[in-house]
C-alpha cells in the first residue's frame, strides 16, 4: 500500500528520500510527506503528487539533515489531505512516524490518548503511535517504539524518528513489508527494495515481530521484548523495474501472489475477538439495515462477478431478496427504489462511470447507497451515504485480480453484517463462517502452489479458438470470471456459463477437443455438476474440473483435475478463481500478449 523510505548516512537525506519515493510512486499514493533532522525536525506534507511536495520544499527553508524519512500514502483511515498525509508528530512535535497497514484498534487506542489529554490533528489510525511513543519518551527510542508495538493490533511496517535521538531511525514489522538497505556509510529503511536500489544491492528483509535500529553504520535487529538478532543481508539481482514488480515479470502475477496478504488487509479491523462483525466505519446507521427489505448490486465487469457472488450470501444469509444488475443497464432501466432498499455500489476504481451513475440515481430515487470500493476519496466514495474499503492496496495490472479477492471478502462481510443486525443468523453461525473467512488467505496460499500444473495446462490449450466456463451455484460467478480474465488479456474467446444452461444453447459450440473448465468444487449442487459435465463429455469435450481436495471421483469424467481447499461453498470463489487467473495468465504469455496492459482496455473506465 503505502510507500516508505528512511535514510541514515553521510549525504544530504531529503533527495535521497526522495528519489526512493519516486521510485515507488508507481504503487499509486494520494498525498506525501517527509521528515528530515538536523538541528530540528522539519516536517513537510502535501496532499497530491510528490511534485506538490517537493514545491512545499522549496517555498521553505530546505533541511539539509543526513537522517529523514518519507512516505507516500494510500488512504485508508481518512481522506488524502495535507493533515492527513505522514509523518505524524506527537504532542511536542519531536518525534515523527510513517505507517504502512493498518492499525485495527487505533479508535480504542485513540479515545484513550484523548482522556490522557494528548491532542490529534488527523484522522489517520497512524498519529496515534506517535502518540504512545510519546508517553515513553523519556527512555531509549528502541524500547519505546517496542513498549508502543504491544499496544498495536493489526498490520504495520513503522518507522519513527525523534529529535531526542538524532542519527538513527526505528522501524518495526508486522505484515507489512519492510526491508533494510545497507549502503557504504549509510543505511536504508524502506518498504519496498526500488526504493533503495539507487544506494546498494544489499538487503535484508525485515521479519515478522523483529525491531530494527538504523544509523549509518548499519543496523542492529531485535525482537518485540530486545532479545538480538543476526539475519544475513543478500544481494539484489533485479534492475528497478523487475523489482517494482516485486520479482514478478508483471505486475498482474504479482498482484495474484499478493491475494493472501490483501484478503487479511480486508478482515483485518472488522471481526471482534468473539467473531461477530464490527462495521461502526460504515457510518450507517444500524437500524437502517434493519428497515431495508431489498438490496440491489450495481457494478461492471470483475466487481459485477463480486456483487453475484454477493447475492448468494445476502440472500442465504439474511433472506432478503437481493437484485443484482450491470450498472449501465440499471441507470437506464426504470428498478423500483425507495427508503426502504439498500443499493450496494462495488467498484475497485470507485470512479466508474456507470456505477458510479447507477448509485446516484438510486440515492436520487431514495435509496441508502453503500460503496465497496479500494480507493479511498474516490467519487463513490465521497457520494455514497457509506462506504466499506476493500483495502487491497493499488492494483496497477488492468485486470483485477486481488481486488476481486477482496471486493468478495468485503461483500462476505457486509452480507454478515446484515444478517447480525437483522438477528437472521445466530451468533455462532456468524463467528463459524467468520472462522471460514480468517482460513482464506491460508488457503489461497495453498492454491498459488498451484501454478506449475495450471502452467503445463495453459501449455496444453493455449492455442484453443474457443473456450467455455461452467460453473452452477457460486461456481456461476467464478466461472464468469475465469472467461472474463481469459479473453480480456490472451484475446481468446471465452465464455461463462451456468453449467445448467448450456443444453439451452450453449453447448452447440462443444465440439471435439474444445476445453471446458468446470468449477466443480463441493457444493449441494456437485451431483448435477458432474451430470452437466458428463453431457460435455460426450460431446468430445477436453474437461479441465477445479475440484475439492480429497474428490477422487471427480478423476474419473474430467481430463485434468486442478484440486484446491475445501471452503464453504459460498466463500468457495475466493479461492476458485486463483487458477482461473494463473491459467489467464500463463495462457497471455505463452501467446505472447501484453498481460498489464491489454488491448483496448483502460483500468479505470470513467466514460460510458
Ligand atoms: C476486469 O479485469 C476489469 N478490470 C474490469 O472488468 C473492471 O472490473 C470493471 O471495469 C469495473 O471497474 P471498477 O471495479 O473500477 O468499477
Amino acid at each position: 500500500m503505502c510507500g516508505i523510505v528512511g535514510y541514515v548516512g553521510r549525504d544530504e537525506a531529503l533527495p535521497i528520500i526522495l528519489e526512493g519515493l519516486r521510485r515507488l510512486e508507481y504503487r499509486g499514493y494520494d498525498s506525501a510527506g517527509v521528515a528530515v533532522l538536523d538541528d530540528r525536525l522539519t516536517v513537510v506534507k502535501r496532499a497530491g503528487k510528490l511534485e506538490e511536495l517537493v514545491r512545499a520544499l522549496e517555498a521553505g527553508d530546505r533541511p539539509s539533515g543526513t537522517v529523514g524519512m518519507g512516505h507516500t500514502r494510500w488512504a485508508t483511515h481518512g481522506e488524502p489531505t495535507d493533515a492527513n498525509a505522514h509523518p505524524h508528530l506527537d504532542c511536542t512535535g519531536r518525534i515523527a512516524v510513517i505507517h504502512n497497514g493498518i492499525i485495527e484498534n487505533f479508535a480504542d487506542l485513540r479515545a484513550g490518548l484523548e482522556k490522557r489529554g494528548h491532542t490529534l490533528a488527523s484522522e489517520t489510525d497512524t498519529e496515534c503511535i506517535a502518540h504512545l511513543i510519546e508517553e515513553r519518551a523519556d527512555g531509549d527510542l528502541a524500547d519505546a517504539v517496542r513498549a508502543t508495538v504491544k499496544e498495536l493490533e493489526g498490520a504495520y511496517a513503522i518507522v519513527v524518528l525523534s529529535l531526542d535521538d538524532p542519527g538513527r531511525i526505528v522501524g518495526a514489522k508486522v505484515s507489512s513489508p519492510l526491508i533494510v538497505g545497507l549502503g557504504d556509510g549509510e543505511t536504508l529503511l524502506a518498504s519496498d527494495i526500488p526504493a533503495v536500489l539507487s544506494r546498494t544491492t544489499s538487503v535484508i528483509p525485515v521479519e515478522e515481530g523483529q525491531v530494527v535500529e538504523v544509523t549509518a553504520d548499519g543496523v542492529a535487529f531485535s525482537d518485540f521484548d530486545g532479545a538480538q538478532l543476526f539475519p544475513q543481508p543478500f544481494e539484489v539481482e533485479w534492475d528497478v523495474a523487475r523489482a517494482q514488480k516485486g520479482g514478478f515479470d508483471d505486475f498482474m502475477l504479482k498482484e495474484i501472489h499478493e491475494q493472501p496478504s490483501a484478503i487479511r488487509d480486508t478482515l483485518v479491523g472488522r471481526v471482534r475477538s468473539n467473531g461477530l462483525l464490527s462495521l461502526d466505519e460504515l457510518h450507517m446507521d444500524a437500524d437502517l439495515f434493519r428497515e431495508v427489505n431489498k438490496v440491489f448490486v450495481v457494478a461492471c465487469g470483475t466487481a459485477f462477478h463480486a456483487g453475484l457472488v454477493a447475492k448468494y450470501a445476502i440472500e442465504h444469509w439474511t433472506r432478503m431478496p437481493v437484485e443484482i444488475e450491470i450498472a449501465s443497464e440499471f441507470r437506464y432501466r426504470d428498478p423500483v427504489l425507495g427508503p426502504d432498499t439498500l443499493t450496494i455500489a462495488v467498484s475497485q476504481s470507485g470512479e466508474t462511470i456507470d456505477t458510479l451513475e447507477a448509485a446516484r440515481h438510486a440515492a436520487r430515487q431514495g435509496s441508502h447507497v453503500l460503496a465497496v470500493t479500494n480507493t479511498v476519496g474516490s467519487s463513490l466514495a465521497r457520494e455514497a451515504h457509506g462506504v466499506l474499503y476493500t483495502h487491497a492496496g493499488p492494483e496497477i495490472g488492468v485486470a483485477a485480480t486481488k481486488t476481486f479477492a477482496t471486493q468478495m471478502v468485503a461483500l462476505h462481510l457486509t452480507a454478515l453484517y446484515l444478517a447480525q443486525v437483522r438477528v437472521a443468523m445466530y451468533p455462532e453461525e456468524i463467528a463459524e463462517v467468520v472462522e471460514h473467512m480468517n482460513a482464506l488467505p491460508q488457503q489461497v496460499k495453498a492454491t498459488l502452489s498451484l501454478d506449475g500444473q495450471v502452467q503445463d495446462l495453459a501449455a496444453r490449450y493455449q492455442n484453443a479458438r474457443d473456450v467455455l466456463f461452467i460453473g452452477r451455484h457460486t461456481g456461476y460467478p467464478a466461472a464468469l470470471e475465469g472467461a472474463l480474465k481469459l479473453k480480456e488479456i490472451s484475446y481468446v474467446h471465452a465464455e461463462g456459463h451456468p453449467a445448467g444452461e448450456l443444453k439451452h444453447g450453449p453447448i452447440a459450440l462443444v465440439e471435439p477437443g474444445v476445453p471446458v473448465v468446470a468449477i466443480a468444487t463441493e457444493c449441494h449442487v456437485y451431483p448435477k455438476m458432474l451430470s452437466n459435465i458428463q453431457e460435455v463429455r460426450a460431446r468430445g469435450a477436453d474437461v479441465i474440473a477445479v475440484a475439492t481436495e480429497g474428490d477422487e471421483a471427480i478423476g474419473e469424467i474430467a481430463q485434468h483435475v486442478v484440486f484446491v481447499p475445501r471452503t464453504p461453498e459460498l466463500l468457495a470463489p475466493v479461492v476458485v478463481t486463483v487458477p482461473l487467473q494463473l491459467l489467464a495468465y500463463h495462457v497471455a504469455k505463452l501467446r505472447g500478449c501484453d498481460v498489464d496492459k491489454p488491448r483496448n482496455l483502460a483500468k479505470s473506465v470513467t466514460v460510458e
